[in-house]
Order: C-alpha cells, then structure tokens, then sequence
C-alpha cells in the first residue's frame, strides 16, 4: 500500500461504519476545511497494541471540548472502533489517525451549531518519522513562527489549526536540508518541534519547556517517567535561546517521532550521546512490551 493518501487499498471508519479507502471523502463546504474547525490524534500500534491509545482516544475528547464541540462517540466506542481499523485492515504495527470535525449543514459561516460533528479513523504502516536520525541526529531549522500564547489559541488541544504555523516552519525547514524545526514561543522560550516535543541534557540532568503553552505529549510524559525511574533530574522550566548552547544533548519525543535525537538545531551542535541513545532503546523496547 503506497501512493496518494487517497488513492490505497483498505478500509476507513467513517461515522460509524467501514468505508472502502477511497471513498472516504468529504463535501468541500464541510466547515473543518473553511474554518479549522478539526481534531485530531497521531497514534502508533506496536504488535497489534496501540500505545496508551485510551489516553488518546481521551485527549481527541478534551481537545474537541477545546474547540466547543463534542464527539457524538464515546472513548469506549472509539477504542472498539481503533480496534476494528486495525483488524480489518490487517495490521499490527501501524500509524493510528483518528480525525474529528465540523461536517457540512446548514451553516456555511464561522458559528457552526447546526453542522454535524464526523469522526474518521484510518492506519497505515508508517515506518520511521526522521529517517535515519535516530541513529545520526535529526538536524533542526530554527522556526520563525512562535507558539502562540494560550490567550490566543487553545494551545493544549491537538487542533488542526495549530498545525498552520507548522507546516510552513516545516516546509522553510526542508527547503535548508533540515528534518524540522524548533519553534520559539510568544514569550520567546524554546517551545517544541513542529510535531514533537523537546529535551536537552546538560551535565547529566534533563532540561524540558515547561509545556504551558503547548501540547504536553504522551511521549514526553512517558519519557519523563523513564528519566524518573532511572534517578535522572528533570528540570521541566522556561529555557532561553541563549542557553541552547551550553546543551550537549538533545532528543525530540512524540508518537510519530518516537525518540529521536538531535544532532543539530540552526547553528549550534550536540551529541548522538549516551542519554539520549539510552532513553530511544527503551522507549521502542516499551511500547512493544
Ligand atoms: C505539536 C506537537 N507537539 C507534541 C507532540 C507529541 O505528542 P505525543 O507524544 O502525544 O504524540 C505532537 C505529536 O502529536 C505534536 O504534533
């Protein structure tokens, strides 16, 4: 199965029923396309297991709420539902989307009550996020969107149009020969990647954002209980560009990334290093277990 997103062989959830690939389509006056008006969460089946998919199938819930709709399915029924994609589609080792939205109805304009709210869950087998950085180091652009503050955008909710200042970070990005970007936030702290969230270690302790104006991955919180559990200080605070520096190691963390490490961010250089190298082996020997 390869190609054009819609172009495959398989089988889509869609609103409760199993859709032929290439018939899970929309109207383009759903009000998701005109508006972002969209949920969605990013998840990975290992073995025939999706990693902490009930905590997905609750965030797609809470982000949902974010953005003042609710999804006429409840985490029990998406969990059954994330069950059949994969069954049905035969896989075991696999990527998860599972996707909400405001439909089309009577509403064309930004309020949206009268629209129904659709639910769609597809997998496909998506190998490695970075290519070959786990082992070399991805290298990182330095973005030059920010974060924006939660007073802006409901910064906590995996909503498509957060991912507007991503895909151009990341696109910039590219263009230089880089893998992806870090963002800043409004205040200027070092934020997160463009899909992933970030660490750095110094002297044997692990610095993180203090994710208060972005999403606080499940990656990331499992991570930190690794880093927990093996006695490695956390220092989850704001970090200053000024302090990348000083850094000697780096990793980005999430559910398509994994755990990659970071062999460069924009002009300043770390190490593939022992860490960093240690906390990657587990987290693929965890989410197997
Ligand atoms: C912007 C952003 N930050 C962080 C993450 C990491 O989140 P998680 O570890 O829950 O996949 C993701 C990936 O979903 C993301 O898109």
């Amino acid at each position: 199965m390869a190609g054009a997103y819609d172009d495959r062989d398989g089988t889509i959830w869609m609103d409760g029923q199993m859709v032929d690939w290439r018939g899970a389509n929309v109207h383009v006056l759903t009000h998701a396309m005109h508006y972002a008006s969209s949920v969605f969460e990013g998840e990975r089946a290992y073995n025939g297991k999706i990693f902490l998919s009930r905590e997905h199938s609750e965030r797609l819930h809470y982000s949902a709420g974010e953005l003042d709709f609710e999804i006429p399915y409840s985490v029990e029924e998406i969990e059954a539902a994330k069950a059949k994609v994969l069954a049905v589609n035969g896989l075991t080792d696999a990527y998860v989307r599972a996707v909400a939205w405001r439909g089309v109805g009577e509403d064309m304009g930004v309020a949206s009550k009268r629209n129904p709210v659709r639910l769609a869950i597809a997998a496909w087998e998506w190998g490695s996020y970075y290519g070959d950085a786990k082992t070399r180091g991805a290298k990182l652009d330095i973005a030059k969107w920010k974060r924006p503050s939660p007073e802006t955008a409901p910064s906590h909710a995996k909503a498509a149009g957060l991912y507007m200042i991503c895909t151009m970070s990341k696109h910039a990005a590219e263009a230089k020969g880089c893998s992806d970007a870090m963002m800043f936030d409004y205040r200027g702290y070092v934020a997160e990647a463009t899909g992933a969230n970030i660490f750095f270690v110094k002297d044997g302790e692990v610095h993180t954002p203090k994710p208060d104006c972005f999403l606080n991955g499940l990656t990331r919180q499992t991570v930190m209980g690794m880093l927990e559990e093996r006695q490695v200080k956390i220092h989850e605070r704001h970090i200053m560009p000024e302090e990348l520096e000083g850094f000697e190691q780096c990793w980005l963390t999430g559910t398509a990334a994994e755990v990659t490490p970071v062999g460069q961010i924009g002009d300043y250089n770390f190490e593939v290093g022992a860490l960093a190298r240690e906390i990657s082996d587990a987290y693929e020997t965890k989410v197997r277990s």
